[in-house]
């Protein structure tokens, strides 16, 4: 049985993110998403409530999960038996990000491969920072972001 983690921040998450959890689904026996911290992030959502968002976005898929966690990435995927970390590569300056962060992660366990998937080209410009923005200024979210996101970061940000 072959398990991989998704992590990330997911502050939200985005239609780009869906499809790299939906071709990581037909992938692998079993994916988890993981909600993990960022040091060098501040969210706007509270982890509880990026993890509903998930959940919601996953409801149809029977062998994706969604927990949260805390440290080190390879640390996570070991404690959950998953030998995979998949990660999203949207354009080269995501690839010079992720090589230095695989890189760091093989060396921290060997065992745990980082495996790359190309973000679908429709998805390729879309950040949860940049939907954030958007959703100051615009109520047509409906490329980036499920709706019920859509509907949830309208009401955060207008809090
Ligand atoms: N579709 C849409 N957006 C995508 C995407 C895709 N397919 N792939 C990446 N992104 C965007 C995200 O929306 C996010 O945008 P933002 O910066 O505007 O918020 C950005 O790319 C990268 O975010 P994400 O994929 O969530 O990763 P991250 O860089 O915030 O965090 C962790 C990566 C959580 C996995 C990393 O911080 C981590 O491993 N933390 C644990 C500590 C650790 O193990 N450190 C050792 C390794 S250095």
């Amino acid at each position: 049985m072959t398990k991989a983690i998704y992590p990330g921040t997911f502050d939200p998450i985005t239609n780009g993110h869906l499809d790299i959890i939906k071709r990581s689904a037909a992938i692998f026996d079993e994916v988890i998403v993981v909600i993990m911290r960022n040091v060098h992030k501040q969210c706007l959502f509270s982890e509880v409530d990026r993890q509903q968002m998930i959940e919601t976005c996953i409801s149809n898929l029977d062998n994706v999960t969604c927990i949260i966690d805390d440290g080190l990435a390879v640390n996570c995927a070991r404690k959950h038996g998953a030998k995979v970390m998949i990660r999203g590569i949207r354009e080269v300056q995501d690839y010079e990000y992720e090589v230095r962060i695989a890189a760091t992660n093989a060396w921290l366990d060997q065992e745990i491969e980082t495996m790359f998937l190309l973000s679908n080209p429709n998805y390729s410009f879309i950040s949860s920072s940049a939907v954030r923005e958007i959703a100051l200024y615009s109520d047509d979210l409906q490329h980036f972001v499920p709706d019920h996101v859509a509907a949830k970061l309208k009401a955060n940000l207008h809090k």
